[in-house]
């Protein structure tokens, strides 16, 4: 049977549009959803819009709107950057969707009918922005401890969640399971969190007085649901109608749980705490991991509006290019680290990484293959071994013989399920690195022998092939490039998955006897003052 994968981003807010931090989740999530689906693996790739609470209701008063027609618009934005970034989710859910409503409406019936929820009357400090209660003790200096910002103070009454009786069940679990929440660090962190407070109930009703914007309790028609409870169950509902078979929707629990919730540090607890304890409460399984990365900042400052730096990624696409952009965003910084954004790092890496190291390669290649095999290539039908012929050191065979199991795919692999892009980048550019290393070493315009020239020219289009399904999940048209240019077709992703173990094998797939596509250079170098004065 086909492994299941299902992988989700944070469903982003309507109140504003699009940014970095956006694009860096859902590459994310793209990028293993793409893995994925090359090993063959049955893939569900969930994002989209978190469209009620106070701070939409907010958004779409200043500009006239209701919050529907305000969420409407909105969403063409996140929907027209997941085009322009190659995203290829197959769910898209806004929590205005009956179907969403319908789920979170039944499970909060749910858990009203068996005790886990309780009207109380309240009192504490609100953070607006956050949409967030706070002790007395919480604040810090009076403002809310989160974002700084003032609070007010609010007495009503109000349904809670009984969280804090999951406290200890989640701890274990925590402990028990430590692939839970990655990375380490944060998983530390929540256990801190868990071990050294003591877990307060969670208030999820809003009175209609003060918020009319949200999914109306079930059981009382004066409350709206708290944004987040709604916002997190997004995950489990879009099982029930989004999946990529709408079959599957009916076969219940199908694809639940979720194997990764990619999320940002931020809103760790909300999912590490209010989410666990929500599906403990209502016998679900839990997802099997939470991984919440760092935060961009730019040129060393947190992205502001008001400082006017916030990066757009579709700015950033019109003068890179697609792949340039997410290759640099997971080659720059270890997902789960925080980074710094700079376009001069950004143009560093296309001119090193990207315009000498692998376009280099392919160009030499196919450049070769042009004169020295009239754009044929040649067939791997002598086992000369080029290591033993002379001063040849590097040999790129050797990182890909036994494909997946092999030196290079194995930690490929190992470094892609611990969700270790920047890894999984580096030891693809030792070997593009090497393969460069082998054509100077081989010096294949020397070459008298012409079953040796025709055996290196063999390995070097071979270990592109290879390659550039390694690359795929990060920079898919690049990859679908390549094996263009040497004459194998753009569909690397439906060849690929129908045999992933031979596929990603050297000498898996014919490469004799194919015609050449040599084209402009795969990237461009991008001259700047800078650049130029290297
Ligand atoms: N709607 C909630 C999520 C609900 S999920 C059930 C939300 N939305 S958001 O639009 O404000 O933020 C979405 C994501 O963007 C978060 O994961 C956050 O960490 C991420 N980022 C916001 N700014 C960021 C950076 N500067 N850098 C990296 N990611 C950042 O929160």
């Amino acid at each position: 049977m086909k492994k299941r994968f299902y992988v989700t981003t944070p469903i982003y807010y309507v109140n504003d549009v699009p940014h970095i931090g956006h694009a860096y989740t859902t590459i994310a999530a793209d990028i293993l959803a793409r893995y994925n689906r090359l090993l063959g693996n049955e893939v569900f790739f969930l994002t989209g819009t978190d469209e009620h609470g106070q701070k939409v209701e907010k958004a779409a008063q200043e500009k006239g709107k209701t919050p529907k027609e305000h969420a409407d618009l909105m969403v063409g934005n996140f929907k027209k950057l997941w085009l322009k970034l190659n995203i290829s989710e197959h769910g898209f859910i806004r929590t205005t969707d009956t179907e969403h409503i319908k789920t979170v409406q039944g499970l909060l019936q749910m858990l009203w009918d068996r005790g886990e929820i309780e009207k109380r009357s309240y009192a504490g400090w609100y953070c607006t922005p956050d949409e967030r209660f706070w002790t007395e003790k919480d604040l810090i200096d009076g403002r809310c401890p989160d974002c700084g910002r003032p609070v007010e103070q609010i007495h009503e009454e109000n349904y809670f969640f009984l969280m804090s009786k999951y406290q200890e069940r989640l701890i274990k679990y925590i402990e028990e399971n430590s692939s839970y929440i990655l990375p380490e660090t944060r998983r530390n962190e929540v256990l801190g969190f868990l071990k050294n407070n003591t877990l307060g109930d969670l208030c999820i009703s809003r009175p209609k007085q003060r918020l009319l914007w949200g999914i109306p309790l079930p059981f009382d028609e004066n409350f709206v649901t708290y944004v987040w409870f709604d916002a997190l169950v997004n995950y489990f509902s879009a099982t029930r109608y989004l999946v990529p078979h709408p079959e599957d929707a009916k076969l219940g629990d199908f694809w639940w749980p979720a194997s990764h919730h990619l999320i940002g540090k931020d809103i760790l607890t909300t999912h590490a705490v209010y989410w666990s304890t929500m599906l403990m409460a209502l016998n679900l399984p839990l997802p099997k991991n939470i991984f919440a990365h760092g935060w961009w900042t730019v040129n060393g400052k947190k992205m502001s509006k008001s400082l006017g730096n916030v990066i757009d990624p579709h700015g950033m696409v019109d003068k890179y290019g697609v792949d340039a952009f997410r290759y640099f965003l997971f080659r720059e910084v270890p997902f789960g680290l925080d980074g710094d954004f700079s376009e001069q790092a950004l143009i560093n890496r296309i001119n090193t990484d990207l315009a000498n190291d692998l376009g280099n390669l392919l160009s030499r290649t196919l450049t070769m293959i042009e004169k020295y095999r009239s754009g044929e290539i040649p067939s791997e039908t002598n086992k000369v071994s080029v290591c033993e012929t002379g001063p040849v050191k590097v040999n790129p065979q050797h990182y890909f013989v036994g494909g997946l199991n092999g030196f290079l795919g194995k930690s490929y692999k190992n470094s892609l399920s611990s969700l270790n892009f920047y890894a999984a980048l580096f030891e693809i550019w030792e070997t593009i690195n090497s393969a460069n290393k082998y054509i100077e070493g081989s010096a294949p315009w020397k070459e008298k022998d012409e079953a040796v020239l025709s055996h290196i020219l063999y390995n070097l289009a071979e270990s592109l092939r290879i390659i550039a399904i390694y690359i795929y999940p990060f920079m898919p048209s690049t990859a679908n490039e390549i094996w263009r240019q040497l004459g194998i077709g753009t569909g690397l992703e439906e060849t690929v998955k129908l045999n992933p173990q031979e596929t990603f094998d050297f000498g898996g797939v014919e490469l004799g006897g194919r015609k050449i596509q040599k084209a402009g250079h795969l990237f461009p170098r991008i001259e700047t003052k800078e650049a130029k004065k290297k």
